[in-house]
């Protein structure tokens, strides 16, 4: 048997992220929604997952609840274990993408050089920033966990916005300020941003 027949070029077999997108109908990206604890992120992100899956899209959201309770337990919220934490979910976010499947990406990501990291991982042209503005006193008066709470008697340290940094984006892709807004609104005003980058 000649050897070159048992040669099998790997990009004749693979199936490319453009087959699995083609199949999907859509364009992948990651769409990364950073802000405060308690500012949005969440809850933006899942109405307009559900809204993109009712319009015959293939969404799906990265959140603490999926992440930090699985793949990344074993992180806290040192300076350290917060870089691990999103280099981890950036990681996921680009597997994703190679699968042609949109990912809406919820963490603080409280730094700038923290989302940089991110987006060189993701890379570059398939990387969305969406800032969720709530301010730190609204965030607080809504204290939806308790946790600033916590954080202002000391209970918990290193919190976003108390005792550990939060740095707005200074250019994000779309910028949302949820205290002028409904959550609905936020959901649309954030659709309709997205269709433009994943309509094929
Ligand atoms: S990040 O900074 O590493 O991006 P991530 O978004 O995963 O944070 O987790 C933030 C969530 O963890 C908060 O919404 C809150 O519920 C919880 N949390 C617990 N401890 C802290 C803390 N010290 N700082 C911020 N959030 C915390």
């Amino acid at each position: 048997m000649e050897t070159t027949n048992n040669i099998h070029p790997i990009f004749d077999r693979l199936l490319q992220r453009a087959d699995r997108e083609k199949r999907l109908n859509q364009k992948a990206k990651v769409f990364w929604f950073t802000g405060l604890s308690g500012s949005g992120k969440s809850t933006i992100a899942q109405g307009v997952e559900r809204k993109l899956y009712n319009e015959g899209f293939f969404p799906q959201v990265l959140d603490g609840d999926n992440i930090r309770i699985g793949i990344n337990n074993n992180l806290g919220f040192s300076v350290e274990d917060r870089r691990e934490n999103i280099r981890r979910i950036a990681e996921v976010a680009k597997l994703y993408l190679n699968s042609g499947i949109i990912t809406l990406n919820s963490f603080i990501s409280p730094t700038r050089e923290i989302r940089s990291f991110a987006k060189s991982i993701v890379g570059e042209e398939d990387f969305l920033e969406i800032f969720i503005n709530t301010p730190l006193e609204v965030c607080e008066s809504r204290d939806v966990k308790g946790l600033y709470k916590k954080a202002r008697a000391g209970q918990i340290k290193g919190f976003t916005g108390i005792d550990s940094p939060y740095e707005p984006p200074e250019n994000p892709d779309l910028e949302i300020k949820t205290a002028e807004m409904t959550v609905e609104e936020a959901v649309e005003k954030v659709y309709g941003f997205m269709l433009d980058h994943i309509s094929k």
